[in-house]
């Protein structure tokens, strides 16, 4: 095979529950992932050296992606060859849609569909456990953007487990022209919660109901983030942000993951064009809608 493309999706999260941080500097965490139609393309090309290439349309900002050993791709990429015990190089091109530091997971699913591809490129056929393994260790969110779907994640959110629900979704998913540290949102949250007893996170019954019931007005109800207070402590205008989404009908306004992106619930495909147009109307964006749940990465193109 001389390339290949691998697609991966952007990820929600519609709980977050956030424990105490632990000895190792994590968050034990309980949340109910979904992967939504937004998607990272990574193509990779067997070459000498390892390199990167970052290309995104004019709407994504990823001035800030590094190219470098920095970029989590190319840490995917030598983490299988290392793996594996082999020396291997790579042309690896990530073409953006998911927003830069937008609390989506856009750099896992770059890691996830950068493993996927090098994996088949290389010809390594690293068996899917194994690849999970790895996943984990590039990141906590990693391990979900190979799987895809509706999943509840635990530990520090690598391991997952896919949840059965039931229909799609549609999430009006607005961006900020700045993004947020994951970092400092947690240390926020340790700083909002220092001296207190933080309790076990745990999965709230009524949003398994709701997933279960494909009821969307249950849902955009029980929609919830452990780390929206601290997110809004450094963003406070975003409070503002997701009340006006709920004043244009949306049936749930919450941050994603660490933010800045608000997401919005919609019944379907024209409620979330109307949320879109009302956010649009009131000056905010750039908005996009998108499906949920899709699959994880999977393969799209292969040449040769
Ligand atoms: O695992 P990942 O590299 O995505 O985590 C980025 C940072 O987010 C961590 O270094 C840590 O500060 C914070 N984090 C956390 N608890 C988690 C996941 C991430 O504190 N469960």
């Amino acid at each position: 095979m001389s390339s290949l493309t691998v697609t991966a999706p952007a990820k929600i999260n519609l709980c977050l529950g956030v424990g105490a941080r632990r000895p190792d500097g994590f968050h034990p965490l309980a949340t109910v992932y979904q992967a939504i139609g937004l998607y990272d393309r990574v193509t990779v090309s067997p070459a000498d050296d390892l390199s990167l290439e970052v290309r995104a349309d004019d709407r994504l900002c990823v001035a800030g992606v590094p190219t470098d050993g920095a970029n989590i791709a190319v840490r995917a990429a030598l983490l299988l060859a290392r793996h594996h015990g082999v020396e291997r190089g790579a042309h690896i091109v990530l073409d953006k849609g998911i927003p830069v530091a937008g609390g989506m997971a856009g750099g896992s699913a770059d890691a996830a569909a950068t493993l996927l591809a090098c994996d088949a490129v290389w010809g390594l056929a690293t068996p899917r456990a194994e690849l999970a393994g790895l996943a984990a260790e590039l990141g906590s969110d990693v391990p979900f953007a190979l799987v895809g779907g509706t999943a509840i994640g635990s530990g520090r959110g690598e391991v997952v487990t896919p949840l059965m629900t039931r229909g799609t979704y549609w999430w009006v998913v607005l961006e900020s022209a700045q993004g947020l540290s994951t970092p400092r949102v947690y240390a926020e949250f340790d700083a909002m919660h220092a001296g207190a007893e933080v309790g076990d996170p745990e999965i709230p019954d009524a949003l398994i109901a709701a997933l279960l019931g494909h009821d969307v007005s249950d849902l955009g109800a029980v929609l919830s983030n452990d780390l929206q207070a601290a997110a809004l402590r450094l963003r406070p205008e975003l409070a503002d942000v997701l009340a006006v989404g709920i004043a244009h009908s949306a049936h749930g306004a919450v941050l994603s993951g660490s933010g800045p992106s608000c997401l919005f619930l919609c019944a379907n495909r024209s409620h979330a064009q109307r949320v879109a147009g009302g956010l649009g109307a009131e000056g905010l964006g750039p908005v996009s809608f998108a499906p949920g749940p899709v699959r994880g990465a999977h393969a799209t193109a292969s040449e040769g």
